[in-house]
């Protein structure tokens, strides 16, 4: 079967005939697309539609009008939602049932967002009858969104949904390893009357068409979602032009259950916050840390869960599939390896053997027990189905042992003591912190980001939408006798 080509997307037009990139199938580990590899040029052109487009309708169309828009984006997603599942799927390979929930969420950030901007107002402030002071919420220009592999569908649309709600011209630059929803994202916001150049999506690799765009001077704001080593180089290149830089940089997010909680309800909660996507999630669950009364049944049971997760390509809808890519499988397995010499692997550990599972980039998944604190697993983000068990004595370990990352993004309190709860959702050093439960499905509403070196800036909810505002303030002197 013949590859399908992707085209770059800028001002409104398909371009291809570029050199272009094999983006393989990480179920198989064969080619599933050809895709045009953008590079200095094209983000020049890019940031250059962006700008146009930004300067001569977009900023000044009404709130009502972009709503309008965004939320026929959302139609068209939620009336794509099969054929973009499937895409997702095949591109990433995640299970196809999580794809179909990526494709959801995505429409849902543009309903959301449609809905946030219409609602926006500004302030009044009341600082003498004679001076009338108000805000305006501006958009900053042409925004520059990279985005990672791991959820381009619902990535892609968390960070461009709220940047266009808000007036501002994006260019989107997917990671090489799974373009293909992002360009259909580019082309959905064509079909729902997006002026051209108001998406530019440009896919290339991190080192040419992502560079370029960090560096570009045409860019107002930079939106990055990825690994702590790019997103350090992405802000140095931005601060050369004094840019504002939101950084969604992963974790290593802590399950904290004592021994009073109901089980039964957590472990499959446990179980998926690290299987979802083979691990490669910036909020996975990655540690579990067990109150030392309830260790042997936590771990028990967990490992019970492990041996029955079904592995597959990501359209077979397994319960996980294979890992991103064969650079990915090297990572998480030389994590695994240096895990063996710093705790008790109690299952998985390596490559699985089953049938069809030769070609593809699949690991099973693991549980390691007894981590001890300072243990590299214990500490560092592996992006794989990998978790790292440590137990604790009481309220003070659980939080120390929390905190002990240089990591903030999620965390997870297990408990049916409120005190206990309530203590902990103020200790924990976290962006979100959930309660008896473990993400909530992605939920657009809520703020989502880190503390420490998981990044700054928030995304989701209302707080996602003014991140790409700039206030204006005005101040106007009346001219009347106000004494
Ligand atoms: P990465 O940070 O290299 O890739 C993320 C995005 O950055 C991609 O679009 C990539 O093309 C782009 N990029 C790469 N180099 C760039 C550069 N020099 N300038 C501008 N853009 C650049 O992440 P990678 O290497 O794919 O994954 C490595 C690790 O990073 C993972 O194992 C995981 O720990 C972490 N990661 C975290 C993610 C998250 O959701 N927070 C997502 C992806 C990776
Ligand atoms: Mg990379």
């Amino acid at each position: 079967m013949p590859v399908t080509a992707y085209p770059v997307l800028i001002g409104g037009e398909e371009i291809h005939g570029l050199a272009t990139f094999a983006d393989l199938d990480p179920s198989t580990g064969r080619e599933l697309a050809e895709v045009a590899r953008g590079g200095a040029a094209e983000i020049d052109a890019a940031v250059a539609a962006a700008r146009d487009a930004f300067e001569r309708t977009w900023r000044r169309a009404k709130p009502s009008d972009r709503a309008r828009i965004l939320r026929h984006m959302a139609e068209l997603i939620r009336r794509d939602r099969e054929q973009l599942a499937e895409l997702e799927s095949q591109d990433t390979g995640k299970p196809l049932k999580q794809a179909r929930s990526d494709a959801d969420v995505a429409a849902r950030y543009f309903d959301f967002y449609a809905s946030a901007i219409e609602t926006l107002y500004g302030d009044t402030i009341p600082i003498a009858s004679d001076l009338f002071v108000y805000t305006l919420r501006e958009p900053y220009g042409v925004t520059a969104h990279i985005i990672p592999w791991n959820y381009p569908m619902q990535i892609g649309a968390r960070t461009v949904a709220p940047a266009l709600a808000a007036g501002n011209c994006c260019v989107l630059k997917p990671a090489e390893e799974a373009p293909l929803t992002a360009i259909q994202l580019g082309r959905i916001g064509l079909e729902a009357g997006l002026p051209p150049g108001a998406l530019n999506v440009v896919p290339g690799f991190g080192e040419e068409a992502g560079a370029a765009l960090a560096a570009h001077p045409g860019i107002d704001h930079l939106s990055f979602t990825g690994s702590v080593e790019v997103g350090k180089l992405v802000s140095k290149a931005a601060a050369e032009h004094v840019l504002p830089v939101t950084l969604e940089l992963g974790g290593k997010s802590p399950n904290v259950i004592f021994a009073d909680a109901d089980l039964d309800t957590a472990m499959p909660v446990v179980v998926n916050s690290i299987i979802q996507n083979a691990g490669q999630t910036c909020s996975a669950g990655s540690r579990l840390l067990v109150e030392m009364r309830a260790h042997d049944r936590v771990v028990s049971d967990l490992v019970e869960r492990f041996q029955k997760i079904s592995l597959g390509p990501g359209p077979a809808d397994p319960d996980m599939g294979p890992l991103i890519s064969a650079a990915q499988l090297e990572r998480v397995s030389r994590y695994v390896e240096v895990g063996k010499t710093e705790a008790r692997a109690l299952t998985g550990g390596s490559r699985p053997d089953g049938d069809g599972l030769k070609d593809g980039y699949f690991f099973a998944p693991t549980v390691f027990d007894d981590v001890p604190r300072t243990a590299v697993i214990a500490h560092e983000e592996i992006f794989g189905p990998v978790v790292a068990v440590s137990s604790f004595a009481d309220l003070d370990e659980a939080t120390q042992l929390a905190n002990s990352t240089d990591y903030g993004l999620v965390a997870a309190v297990w408990t049916r003591d409120v005190s206990t709860a309530h203590f902990m959702a103020r200790e924990l050093r976290a962006g979100q912190v959930f309660v008896n439960t473990y993400g909530a499905s992605g939920g657009p509403e809520m703020p989502f980001g880190g503390v420490k070196r998981s990044g700054h800036g928030r995304e989701k909810g209302l707080e996602g939408l003014l991140e790409f505002t700039q206030i204006k303030t005005v101040a106007l002197k009346l001219d009347v006798d106000a004494s």
